[in-house]
């Protein structure tokens, strides 16, 4: 039976891990391309704009030069500052990938739920710094929620033709990291390149990092919350180091549903693409013969963001904001050589004490609690 041709695509962070890796799902499966943004109008995005002609091209800080580049090589085509993120992401009748990182990425997720759009959602920061406010525009804007995140699509494949009323628990896998068995006195001294090198997955700096302090799994718990409507109590972490087993569902009757392969993020962007059709992909058959799935639970005293984000989320209002913006500025200082490893997670909880809780009811309570944390956690950082 003939199928309805898929939805254009919008790639936001076209230039960067998710961005590129979407754009593969998309020559792969011929999808048009309506549009692409980044930060910076680098060759790279120039390439990419030669390659997809057609496409209109945001860059939200350009230099001068950049500018002036873009503007005699694209004309009408380029479109520049941060409000064209949201502009891009109101494209009619689009599915809106939204692989920018931080909270920039906010306000385009809005934008697409509120115009209708599919948003198939990387961007974990819209969720985590501004769940109440994208629920808002989903449930107004009537468009639909799709997570890319790895976890997060296995959760919603389990889910599929189920009940939420049924679940008994949400269990997110995690890998454990490039630190995983360490000591605290070892992780006082590991270095950036220790930090980079994730046993499993190949991601941006900033997911990677936050994959070493297990922040990256506290984000996602927050994530499930908003995504599933479940509480806190209903989403366990378990580390699974291979990273085979996605993320599971059980249910309460005690069956449990997980969804498997390979760690490959064009799984879940095909996937979120696709949805609800399954169209065949480019991926490897998954083989059982030879795959060993080992399980632990995460050392929470050595990794006390995983701790801390289920207390922020808990908390909820502009806890969840204000971690994610003090661990931003956190893994850029170390990042940066300015502050070791284990500062990260002090940054992240003494802004989270210093910066007062408020509810939160749009994105420019999200924003202002956003450049509130970032001044905190900059201060702390100078100190350090
Ligand atoms: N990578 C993964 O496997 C993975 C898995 C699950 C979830 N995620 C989530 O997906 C998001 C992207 O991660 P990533 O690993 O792809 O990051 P990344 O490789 O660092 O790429 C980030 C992209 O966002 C763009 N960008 C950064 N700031 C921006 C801004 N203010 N406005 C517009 N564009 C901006 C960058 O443009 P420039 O190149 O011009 O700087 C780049 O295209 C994050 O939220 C991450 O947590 C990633």
């Amino acid at each position: 039976m003939d199928q309805p041709p898929l939805n254009p695509l919008v790639v936001l962070g076209a230039t960067g891990s998710i961005g590129q890796q979407t754009l593969a799902v998309a020559r792969q499966l011929g999808v048009p391309v309506a549009a692409l943004a980044a930060r910076r109008g680098s060759d790279e995005l120039a390439g990419l704009a030669k390659e997809f002609s057609d496409a209109a091209i945001g860059v939200t800080s350009p230099t001068e030069m950049e500018r002036t580049n873009f503007i005699d090589l694209l004309g009408t085509r380029a479109k520049f500052g941060p409000e064209c993120l949201p502009e891009l992401a109101a494209t009619p009748g689009a599915t809106v990938v939204n692989g920018v990182v931080g909270a920039a990425g906010l306000e385009a997720s809005v934008a697409a739920l509120k115009a209708g759009n599919r948003l198939a959602l990387a961007n974990k920061e819209s969720l985590v710094a501004g769940g109440p406010v994208v629920e808002e525009a989903r449930i107004h804007g009537g468009g639909e929620l799709i997570p890319v995140d790895s976890e997060h699509s296995a959760l919603f494949q389990c889910l599929v033709g189920e009940e939420l009323e049924t679940v008994r628990r949400l269990i997110l896998t995690a890998s454990g990291g490039p630190f995983r068995g360490r000591t605290a006195e070892e992780l006082a001294g590991v270095t950036v390149d220790e930090a980079m090198a994730h046993p499993t997955w190949s991601m941006g700096p900033r997911i990677t990092v936050d994959s070493a302090t297990l922040m990256n799994k506290a984000f996602e718990v927050i994530e499930t919350h908003f995504l599933f409507g479940v509480g806190f109590d209903q989403i366990e972490v378990v580390v699974h180091p291979q990273s085979v087993i996605h993320s599971a569902v059980e249910f309460v009757d005690g069956s449990v549903k997980a969804q498997l392969g390979e760690p490959d993020m064009q799984l879940p962007i095909h996937y979120a693409i696709t949805y609800p059709r399954r169209v065949a992909g480019a991926l490897e058959p998954f083989s059982f013969v030879g795959s060993s799935l080992t399980f632990e639970e995460p050392d929470w005293d050595l990794f006390p963001l995983l701790g801390l984000g289920y207390q922020a989320g808990r908390r909820g209002g502009s806890a969840p904001a204000t971690l994610n913006a003090a661990d931003e500025i956190a893994v850029q200082a170390f990042i940066d050589g300015r502050i070791g490893f284990p500062k990260i997670a002090e940054v992240v909880a003494s802004t989270l004490e210093q910066v007062p809780f408020r509810d939160l009811a749009s994105v420019a309570d999200v924003m202002s609690v956003d450049e509130e944390a970032r001044a905190v956690a900059a201060h702390l950082v100078s100190v350090c």
